[in-house]
Order: structure tokens, then sequence, then C-alpha cells
């Protein structure tokens, strides 16, 4: 079943966050979820020891360059989503991975543009399709962006990206502490306290909406294959 990997060597990108976003989003609907975590911070196996954990999401934590592949392929037989959280570095680990994904998404912190992370993952990628002679379907989503942001200002960053063949996703992912109270609390956004975690709707929505697209992305790299 699918492996979607979050890259970006740059920390801070948001790239935990977004996998574990995911990962409940596609668990709270009933899909088995497998979760690679191969951040050496652990955020995830952390979040998965609190209480509130759906059944239907499993962590791996004990993952080296020399054990990824294999763990992802094992995962792929069980679940329905097998999820890669990646380090914060350029490493074999995240070649490696990247090898084995359906999609890479790669998040980038809208506030700041540093794209240059991006960069670096969108080029790991290029080789990996090189050296596997197929395509590997990536795209950029921007995190950690204002809930105020104009739109304007979004479309102006997307078009540069696109200018340059990037695909996007239109759902950015806003900076929200109900993103943070997830690795804090526990659970998923749905068992969070509305009267304690201000815009939880809100955040549910945007949630919604990026696994939304991640479906999407996934179902047209399906049939891409199918046709090639
Ligand atoms: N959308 C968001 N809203 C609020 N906080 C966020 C969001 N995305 C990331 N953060 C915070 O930013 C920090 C880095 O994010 P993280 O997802 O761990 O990035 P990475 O895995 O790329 O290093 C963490 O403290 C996280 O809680
Ligand atoms: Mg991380």
């Amino acid at each position: 079943m699918p492996v979607i990997a979050f890259a970006n060597p740059k920390g801070g990108a948001g790239k935990t966050t977004s996998a574990l976003l995911l990962a409940t989003e596609l668990a709270s609907k009933g899909a088995q979820v497998t979760v690679i975590d191969a951040d050496p911070e652990r955020w995830i196996s952390q979040w998965g020891k609190l209480p509130g954990k759906p059944e239907t999401v499993t962590i791996i934590s004990d993952v080296s360059e020399d054990t990824v592949v294999d763990l992802i392929e094992a995962a792929e037989l069980t679940a329905q989503f097998v999820i890669v959280d990646l380090e914060g570095t350029a490493s074999l680990m995240v070649s490696n991975a990247i090898g084995m994904a359906d999609l890479v998404v790669i998040p980038i912190q809208g506030s700041s543009m540093d794209a240059r992370g991006g960069a670096k993952t969108i080029k790991l990628i290029r080789n990996q399709e090189k050296m596997s002679r197929r395509k590997i379907t990536h795209a950029v989503v921007l995190t950690r962006t204002s809930a105020a942001i104009t739109s304007r200002a979004l479309k102006n960053v997307s078009q540069q990206l696109q200018a340059g063949g990037i695909d996007i996703f239109k759902t950015a992912i806003v900076e929200r502490a109900a993103f943070r109270d997830l690795f804090d609390y526990g659970g998923t956004l749905s068992t969070l306290d509305p009267a304690l975690t201000s815009n939880l709707d809100k955040a549910m929505q945007n949630a919604r909406e990026f696994s939304g697209e991640i479906i999407a992305r996934l179902k047209a790299a399906v049939a891409a294959k199918a046709a090639a």
C-alpha cells in the first residue's frame, strides 16, 4: 500500500507535524496506518506513548539506514498507508526512504520561505528517479503559515514554485496551537478539548483538506503508473 515520505533536510520545516496530522487524519477515518519514525527526535514515538493513540496507528521506532527499506517493505504488506517521518539531514536513510516512496511530501516553512532545503530534497528525488528509472511523485506543502496571511502572498509563492515545475499543495498547514497540543496531550485533533485548544475546528478542517490532497495525488500516481 502507498508509502508517503516527509522529507526536507532542514529541521523545523514541519515534517513531523504534517506526518502526524496525516497519520491521525487517515486513522480516524478507519484506515490502518503505519508510521516509520525515522526522525532521531522520535516525536511521533513519544506521541504514541501518550493516551489516545488510535488502535489503527502502528509506530515503528527503531529505524536505521540499513533497516529502513525492509521496514517500509514489511509495513506495506499490512498497512493501508505507510508514512515515513524522516530526519532533518540529507542522508543515505533519507535517499533510501525516498527510493521506496509513492509520494514525497516536502514541507517548507511558509513564513521564512527557506526553499533551500526543499531544493535539496528535489535534487535527491531526481537522483532516485534516475537510479530506479521511475517517476517519484512529489509536492511541496507550505507549513506554519499565518492564519492571517493574505491569499495573494501564498499565491505568489505558489506561482514561483510552479514556475520552477514544482507541484505545490493548495492547502498550506497553518500555525495552530492544536498541532502543537497533539504532541503534548496525545490522541487526535478530535480528542483534544475545544475549550482548551483554540480554533480546533479550523485545525481539523486544515488537516482534512491536507489529507484530501494527499489522497488525490496518490490516486493520480496510481493512475499514471497503470497507464505507463
Ligand atoms: N503548523 C504548525 N503549527 C504550530 N506549530 C508547528 C507547526 N508546524 C511545526 N510546528 C512546531 O515547529 C517545530 C518544528 O516542527 P516539526 O514538525 O518538528 O519539524 P521537522 O520535523 O521538520 O523538524 C515544533 O516545535 C512544532 O511543534
Ligand atoms: Mg522531525
